[in-house]
């Protein structure tokens, strides 16, 4: 297992839309558990693999709190089936986008289908903090970030900071 580099928004990376994986084989198990272990590392509870920069449709998730044990899920291809009629609001983060949050509202509850790490189809029903984890990660693959979700107003001067911490750290 290796830690990879995260890559920081506003990198154009970022933003490609990710090919489909469609036969789960040992490189993308690899890729799976180097992700889990980076996202471990940060620490965050969710990873897309254009954050790593590798354009491929994978996310891992682990929702589990500090001092659970650990609950890592392992997801290529991921499909959103059904969203639910209500929708919710939560405080979103993202390792592309440090140190920055803000409110998203998304649909609260969805149905998601992909494959595991064995290439086996399998479908959840996500709620509460993990319908909004899955969504945020499905939005990666897409190139899409939580701040694409919010006014271009806040949206620029976040990424406008996040330009400016880089030339200061450089
Ligand atoms: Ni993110």
């Amino acid at each position: 297992m290796a830690i990879l580099p995260i890559l920081v928004a506003p990198d154009p990376l970022l933003k490609v839309k990710a090919k489909p994986v469609e036969r789960v084989d040992e490189s993308v198990r690899t890729l799976m558990d180097d992700m889990l272990e980076t996202m471990y590392a940060a620490p965050g509870i969710g990873l897309a693999a254009p954050q790593v920069g590798v354009a491929r449709r994978v996310i891992v998730l682990d929702i589990a709190r500090e001092g659970e044990p650990k609950r890592p899920l392992r997801i290529a291809d991921p499909e959103i089936v059904w969203v639910s009629d209500d929708d919710a609001e939560r405080n979103e983060g993202c390792l592309s986008v440090p140190e920055h949050y803000a409110d998203v509202v998304r649909p609260a509850e969805v149905k998601v289908r992909y494959l595991d790490e064995n290439g086996a189809r399998q479908e959840i029903h996500a709620t509460d903090l993990l319908a909004t984890c899955l969504q945020h990660e499905i939005d990666h693959l897409d190139g899409v970030l939580f701040i694409d979700h919010i006014s271009a107003l806040r949206r620029n001067m976040i990424l406008r900071k996040l330009v400016k911490a880089r030339r200061v750290g450089a």
